[in-house]
């Protein structure tokens, strides 16, 4: 079967930042040779400044089109001229405001046949009533089946080592609950501020942006359950079991800040869009109860780092008790250990036991995952409808409260650790 990529939004900044070099390293591996792609532009481009290497040069075709135009899109469907065994994978790499009507217009020129897969970018809408109104936007066209959405970081590798760890470590299944873990954090702190993107950031912040899908579905594959004989097709529907056993999140233990000098760089004097989140999560599933899931993402923080740290209970404060799962920049495990320290003194020394990647192995990209994964119907590096809709009941509260609230940001210096943030800044409500 060939694989025809059609990708909207060739000449945007995704497309040239993640998806050509992907596309670049899944040819060069030889994995698909026979893959074709077709790139659609609103405007005339250089093929050549595009498309640098010449594997994909002679794959590559673009079409300009006006997105807004149905007989465009009868055209675009001539130049890609769809065979019987062939499939479509068509990627939407557009502004979340383009992709409703380019799906209809495809939809009406008939695109939507069942050789056909549509990949889509966050963000799944901006609170619960426009994710709704996006999932049916879709529907009306693509069978659920057939849409992909995208959650890059369930394609990073130790994302899904989660899952892998997890179900085939006995050590760690005996205690995977509430009977030994106390809590458990996962932090995505960024280096880098807003770069520029001011109009998607002011409507967005760093709860939407970062905590309703990343976030939440890499809590969802630390506490989902993982049966014995579970296939990797099923993963996608323990997570949303997972979500859906999550209460809603409360103000009152949500953390809110945003870096001096953010409302020079979106030129808004009192806007109130967080760019630091903390939330506390907790879940009903008797197996959790009582333990409480902190996840918390902020940018200009004085590091790159995204981790998972288990913690578990100790039985005396003499103990270590946490493992973590580094999902970037390191990737790995890492457990740490109180060893006898290697002298007469009988005292102790914390060591680290951990799993990495040898230096010469290469980490497949997570979009480099995304395409493969998509080219090979594996669905479970991609966010369902349902998860969509659940991260937002979970997170509405936030979204509703802050909507009506002017003045519940808290400031923090470019370059702080999370730690100054979540020392320094008020938890509102947390008395009420
Ligand atoms: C994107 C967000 O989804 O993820 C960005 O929109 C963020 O704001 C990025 O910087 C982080 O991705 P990664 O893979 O660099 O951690």
């Amino acid at each position: 079967m060939t694989t025809k990529l059609l990708i909207f939004g060739i000449t945007g900044d995704l497309s040239r930042r993640k998806l050509i070099p992907a596309l670049e390293r899944i040819t060069q591996a030889g994995t698909y040779d026979d893959l074709e792609i077709i790139g659609v532009s609103r405007r005339e481009v250089d093929e050549s400044m595009l498309i640098r290497d010449s594997g994909l040069a002679s794959r590559t075709s673009i079409v300009t089109m006006d997105l807004s135009k149905a007989e465009d899109y009868e055209r675009l469907k001539t130049a890609v001229n769809l065979s019987e065994d062939d499939q479509l994978l068509i990627y939407l790499s557009v502004p979340p405001a383009a992709s409703g009507q380019i799906v209809q217009l495809l939809g009406q020129a008939g695109f939507n046949d069942d050789r056909v897969k549509i990949m889509l970018e966050k963000p799944f809408g901006t609170d619960l009533e426009s994710a709704k109104r996006m999932a049916e936007q879709i529907n009306a066209w693509f069978d659920d089946e057939q849409v992909y959405r995208i959650d890059h970081y369930l394609a990073k590798e130790m994302a899904q080592n989660i899952v892998a760890f997890r179900a085939h470590n006995a050590l760690f299944a005996h205690v995977w609950d509430n009977s030994a873990i106390e809590k458990i954090e996962i932090h995505a702190y960024e280096s880098i501020d807003i770069e520029g993107r001011a109009q998607f950031y002011e409507q967005t912040g760093a709860l939407r942006d970062l905590v309703q899908g990343h976030l939440m579905q890499l809590l969802s594959l630390v506490i989902m359950d993982i049966p014995g004989d579970m296939h990797w097709s099923q993963v996608s529907t323990h997570r949303l079991n997972a979500l859906q056993s999550l209460q809603s999140a409360d103000m009152r233990t949500t953390v809110r800040a945003q870096y001096d000098g953010y409302q020079d760089d979106v030129q808004n004097p009192g806007s109130t869009t967080e760019t630091f989140v903390s939330v506390r999560l907790e879940s009903d599933a008797p197996k959790w109860t009582g333990v409480p899931f902190y996840l918390t993402t902020g940018k200009a923080l004085d590091q790159k780092l995204t981790e998972i740290k288990v913690y578990f209970k100790k039985f005396h404060d003499a103990q270590t008790n946490c493992l973590i799962f580094r999902i970037q920049p390191e990737v790995g495990i890492e457990i740490a250990l109180n060893t006898l320290k290697p002298d007469y003194e009988y005292e102790y020394e914390e060591t680290h036991l951990s799993f990495g990647y040898p230096a010469d192995v290469v980490l497949p990209d997570a979009y480099e995952q995304v395409i493969v994964d998509a080219i090979r119907g594996h669905k479970h590096i991609f966010t369902s409808n349902a998860e969509v809709i659940r991260s937002w009941e979970i997170l509405q509260p936030l979204v509703s409260h802050w909507s009506m609230c002017e003045a519940c940001n808290h400031t923090y210096a470019k370059g702080s650790t999370a730690e100054q943030v979540l020392a320094d800044a008020p938890r509102p409500h947390e008395n009420d």
